[in-house]
């Protein structure tokens, strides 16, 4: 233990992990066993480290903390108990003897990058080692890419320190800010909240000043969202607007901590020009970080390493450096790799062959853990699952198919960390979302698909489409990891290992490949003038900043002269893209007047899929013939408006509505969540009346439901609000029954799944654009040449 040793690069061997950190030293603090959770108090193990001792003793008295805060009552019993129950698992986290060093680097340094594998205890524990600090009189913000992650987070922080969830009772310390829903109070200290949710919080107020410190968690997954934050934090550390300095934490699974030091280092201020040099997790390395290396290494080796506790060593031998790193070594058991001998056209059918192997001849206990790409599979591979379970002989134990994607509703998210009735094998279908951001329990054997489904931007339509493409090896490796965190595993690659061998090394950053109009609208929402010398880890190419300026004024975000509009104003506080945040403006214009409808559109765009994937022919046609009632004749949009309305004024069951009706019952709730919010959103920015908030089910001019003379006006304003926002998706139709769009003059198809397909209009919008094998407009709406003609007069196309 405390051994100090030089970490080499990975290799494909399933037991060696990358090497994340260049500079600094390695513990292995692998438990010997581990420690079950005692049944009372009394059996609480001695803890273990000086941090863990201040930890415990302060959860005995009501002594007042040392930043001058009023002592809390006392805590109800059955929360007490929890936290003390999970306290021993919390010491026993890799990262808990490293709680020392971690609060000494922020007592020096306002800005610390860590380091820590999935698992370690990072996002859990950083916060809770920070609370206690003098500097800390404020709340502590941690960022997560993903909603998911950020609820369940909080919900977990909450029971370790004995406190209730968001704003039930003066004694809840921890809540959660998510897009749709806000669970945080005045007393709130630790804050969870979805990258969106801070930068949206930064509007309001840039200096972040009810924060005493910003955690930015998950920095390896680079959303676009990230790189903006971590751009707005340097800003402000650079132009020190703020008395009291704000500590910053960047934590990540596989960082690249070369280039996030030099980032939050660089004094000269010019680093939006600069390419920063990245270290490879998969043993390639730059000359610059082998070097910096033996920086590290010299240095730590005259700090020294005392009671197991290693000190947190800076990068830079300057002193003037101000940053620190950290590393923490995870739980790894050694997983072995299966690979598919010939490549797979169906990864679907693969994982389920792969599921009933596991199943059938590994024993029990051990959880499986699937990848799959999206909502769509997910949900596919659910019902087969369910499907072959059934099939099973008796006296074979059971299996409960879990899936987890990011737009899954709350109270089917907590399903996926509840242990498994006796006898029965856990099999969570999962997309990315499972790679690092939330953390399965018991979880021995993984089935990768080498898929993921992620944003591209499609240069000569000009549009984001959602691809499948195959991930990264550093993707495949966090994957593999999986297996390995509580006992040995295996994974189960549903692809070749020569396929594995010709992936790519790392993941490329969403900012250097995504539409970056709603980043520029945040940015320039925040008084940003000079977007393209902004601060970016990965400066995007020129271009991309150039198109996504040029999107923002068709939309009429900006002004001709680049300053931010009205109704940009409007837009960027609205949790949606520019586009959709467009479509709403509009619809709430009085002479469009129909901003509840569009609400409906939206809320149902804004989740996946409200209509059941089906696989099988018959069941198909069974659901067509159930969904006829909901289809209208002007597309999909109208067909969604009357989904949610039916769904909404359905007065006996609902559940039982949407299986009669092929309508996935778990998207409708997040559809009436969202559109909830939304149509807070719109009274807060006085589009629509207070009373509008009233959980009225019905839209009082819904022209579905209302067959008078006014429904082709209302469908008309509509459809014209939609055509505001998506001008650029328009397409119309050729003389050889193909659609061309109007702007970039590109083949599109109908998507299958319209309620279009297959029928000829003389043109369409569309909300979505999907390439598979081939571009397919999906989410489409019949309009008339000359709406569209106009509305691209407006927008200069
Ligand atoms: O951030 P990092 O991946 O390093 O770890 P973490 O999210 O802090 O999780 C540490 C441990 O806390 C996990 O291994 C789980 O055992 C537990 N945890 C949990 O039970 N429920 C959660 N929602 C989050 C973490």
């Amino acid at each position: 233990k405390g051994k100090k040793r030089k970490r080499n690069g990975t290799t494909n061997t399933p037991t060696n992990k990358p090497d994340t950190t260049t500079q600094s030293i390695e513990v292995d603090s692998r438990p010997e066993k581990r420690i079950e959770e005692p049944e009372s108090k009394s059996q609480l193990p001695r803890p273990a480290t000086n941090g863990a001792k201040q930890l415990h003793n302060r959860s005995k008295s009501n002594r007042p903390p040392p930043n001058g805060r009023p002592s809390n009552p006392p805590l109800p019993p059955h929360l007490s108990k929890r936290r003390d129950a999970l306290l021993p698992f919390r010491q026993a986290l890799p990262i808990y003897q490293h709680a020392d060093s971690i609060r000494a680097a922020l007592s020096t340094k306002n800005t610390l990058i860590l380091t820590g594998e999935t698992g370690s205890g990072k996002s859990t524990q950083v916060p809770q080692f920070l609370l206690s600090q003098p500097w800390c009189k404020k709340c502590i913000a941690i960022t997560q890419p993903r909603r998911v992650a950020a609820i369940s987070l909080a919900r977990r922080v909450a029971e370790e320190m004995g406190s209730s969830l968001g704003n039930a009772s003066p004694a809840s310390k921890v809540g959660y800010s998510v897009r749709f829903d806000n669970a945080a109070g005045p007393n709130t200290r630790v804050k969870f909240l979805t990258e969106g949710m801070l930068l949206q919080e930064m509007l309001r107020d840039p200096e972040l000043k009810q924060y005493s410190a910003v955690v930015v968690d998950e920095v390896h997954e680079r959303s676009v969202n990230v790189d903006l934050i971590l751009g707005f934090l340097k800003k402000m550390q650079k132009e020190g607007k703020r008395k009291d300095a704000m500590k910053v934490v960047v934590m990540s699974a596989t960082a690249d901590v070369e280039g996030l030091v030099k980032f939050f280092d660089d004094e000269e201020g010019d680093i939006g020009c600069k390419k920063i040099e990245r270290v490879q997790t998969d043993g390639v390395q730059s000359a610059e970080s082998e070097k910096a290396k033996g920086k590290g290494k010299q240095k730590s080796g005259s700090g020294g390493v005392e009671n197991g506790v290693v000190p947190v060593t800076d990068t830079k031998s300057e002193p003037s450096s101000t940053v620190s790193t950290c590393f923490v070594e995870g739980r790894q058991y050694p997983v072995k790799t299966i690979y598919l001998p010939e490549p797979t056209q169906d990864f679907v059918e693969s994982a389920l062959k792969s599921i009933f192997q596991i199943h059938y001849k590994e024993p029990m206990p051990g959880d499986i853990l699937v990848f799959l790409t999206g909502q769509d599979t997910v949900e596919a591979l659910e019902r087969l699952v369910n499907e072959y379970a059934q099939g099973m002989e008796e006296g074979v134990p059971k299996i409960l198919a879990l899936p987890l994607f990011a737009a899954l509703p709350q109270h089917a998210q907590q399903k996926i960390f509840q242990p498994a009735p006796s006898k029965t094998r856990k099999v969570i279908l999962a997309t990315n979302i499972a790679e690092t951001s939330v953390t399965v329990p018991g979880v021995r054997f993984v089935v990768d698909s080498g898929k993921v489904k992620i944003k591209h931007f499609r240069n000569r339509l000009g549009l984001d489409s959602l691809l499948v493409k195959p991930i990264s090896r550093s993707a495949a490796i966090q994957r593999q990891g999986r297996a390995g965190r509580e006992a040995p595993g295996q994974c189960y690659r549903l692809y070749t290992e020569q396929d594995y061998a010709s992936l790519e090394p790392r993941t490329t950053p969403e900012i250097l490949r995504c539409d970056l109009s709603a980043a520029l609208l945040t940015m320039k929402a925040r008084g940003v003038e000079d977007v393209l010398n902004f601060p970016f880890l990965d400066p995007p190419p020129r271009e991309a900043l150039e198109k996504a300026l040029l999107q923002l004024l068709q939309l009429g975000a900006l002004t001709e002269t680049g300053e931010i509009s009205e109704i940009g104003l409007k837009i960027s506080k609205l949790p949606l893209t520019p586009t959709l945040g467009r479509v709403l403006v509009e619809a709430a214009r009085p002479e469009r007047d129909c901003l509840l409808d569009i609400i409906d559109i939206i809320s149902c765009l804004s989740v996946e899929n409200i209509f059941v994937n089906l696989v099988t022919e018959e069941k198909k046609e069974e659901a067509e013939a159930a969904r006829r009632e909901l289809y209208k004749r002007e597309g999909d949009h109208m067909t969604l408006l009357t989904t949610v309305q039916r769904y909404a004024e359905e007065r006996s069951d609902r559940k039982v509505w949407t299986e009669k009706h092929f309508v996935s019952h778990r998207a409708m709730q997040n559809v009436m969540d969202i559109r909830k919010q939304l149509r807070q959103n719109c009274v807060q920015l006085s589009l629509l009346p207070s009373s509008s908030t009233a959980h009225s089910n019905s839209n009082s001019t819904d022209p579905s439901s209302n067959p008078s003379a006014s429904h082709d006006s209302r469908t008309r304003s509509i459809l014209h609000s939609l055509l505001r926002g998506f001008a650029a998706n328009t397409a119309r139709l050729m003389p050889d029954g193909s659609y061309r769009t109007l702007l970039g003059n590109q083949t599109v198809a109908i998507h299958p799944s319209s309620v279009l397909f297959g029928r000829k209009v003389e043109a369409i919008v569309f909300s979505e654009f999907v390439f598979t094998n081939k571009s397919y407009a999906r989410g489409v709406s019949a309009v008339q040449l000359d709406w569209v003609g106009e509305v691209l007069e407006e927008v200069g196309g």
